[in-house]
């Protein structure tokens, strides 16, 4: 399964073409493979994107690349790159998400997914590694949300969450992870609650084992990977494509009633234990 989709999603797609026309994402991480690919199933459903990252070429060369599976060719970029912003820095968020408004007008859904990890013991896990990654997932997703609120307000907008299922269980050397996706967890029920009265809903998308991504690439021990699938109630690996179209239902109006809550995509591993 390639990691990036197409506008081949059209046509093997249940959802209907323009789901989204006239709304806008800001997505966090957009450069990455799992919020890459939710952002082209968007985009291809007729939603503008703002994708925000460190880097400013390879943000601003996958906006095009995203933007070129916008339906309407007519409309100049309809996908933007908001490179050069660490979402550890709240003036450069705000200034992203300026940015993300003056050129869009508005802001309909976001997707907060920048993330840091590596596989790291805690005996060899320093303070400041520990409060990288809580910085960059934890605290990153809070300033990301912020700078958002006063348009996701007007907007009665939504909120999505790239969490994980490693803290589901105790995942060995994923202790600085875990502890800031429990963190996004926590916080987005709080969200829900706090801004449901804005009409703003808040969730979590927890991919489980999702064949072909970087997470997959580096957390699978390769005594396993011959029979990973196996270990997979469904039998099968997860693709980019799965988190992809729980994306796009997650903002429909079809999951309107749907806050506060953690989907997790992982075809009922966590009911077994973990992959990894
Ligand atoms: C132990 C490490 C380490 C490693 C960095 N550190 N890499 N410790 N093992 N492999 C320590 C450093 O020594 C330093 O601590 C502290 O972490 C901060 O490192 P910096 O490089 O100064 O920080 P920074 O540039 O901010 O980098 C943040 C990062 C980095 C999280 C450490 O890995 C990063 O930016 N990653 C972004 C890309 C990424 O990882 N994406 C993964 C997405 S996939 P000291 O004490 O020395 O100062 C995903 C799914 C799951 O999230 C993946 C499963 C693994």
């Amino acid at each position: 399964m390639p990691n990036t989709i197409t506008t081949d999603y059209l046509n093997t797609t249940s959802f209907k073409p323009n789901l989204f026309q006239d709304k806008v994402v800001l997505v966090t991480g957009g450069a990455g493979t799992i919020c890459r690919v939710q952002t082209e199933a968007m985009v291809i459903l007729g939603c503008k994107a703002a994708i925000m990252g460190r880097d400013v070429e390879k943000t601003d060369e996958i906006a095009k690349e995203i933007g070129l599976l916008y339906p309407d060719q007519g409309f100049s970029d309809p996908v933007i790159g908001l490179g050069g912003i660490d979402v550890r820095k709240v003036d450069k968020i705000k200034e992203g998400v300026s940015k993300c408004i003056k050129h869009f007008g508005r802001l309909d859904f976001l997707i907060c997914g920048a993330a840091g990890n590596f596989i790291c013991s805690v005996p060899h896990l320093s303070p400041n590694a520990f409060n990288s990654v809580i910085s960059i997932d934890l605290i990153g997703s809070f300033n990301t949300v912020k700078a958002c609120l006063p348009y996701l307000k007007q907007s009665k907008g939504s909120i999505l969450f790239v969490s994980a299922t490693l803290h589901f269980q105790g995942t060995p050397f994923q202790s600085h992870v875990g502890a800031a996706k429990a963190g996004i967890d926590a916080l987005s029920n709080s969200l829900a609650v706090e801004l449901g009265p804005w009409g703003i809903k808040s969730n979590c998308l927890a991919p489980g084992a999702i064949g072909n991504t970087e997470g997959f690439k580096r957390l699978m021990k390769p005594e396993y990977l011959a029979n990973a699938s196996e270990r997979v109630p469904l039998q099968r690996l997860g693709t980019t494509r799965d988190i992809a179209d729980t994306t796009v239902y997650i903002f429909s109006p079809e999951a309107s009633y749907i806050s506060g809550t953690v989907i997790t995509v992982d075809g009922g591993l966590r009911h077994i234990g973990n992959i990894f």
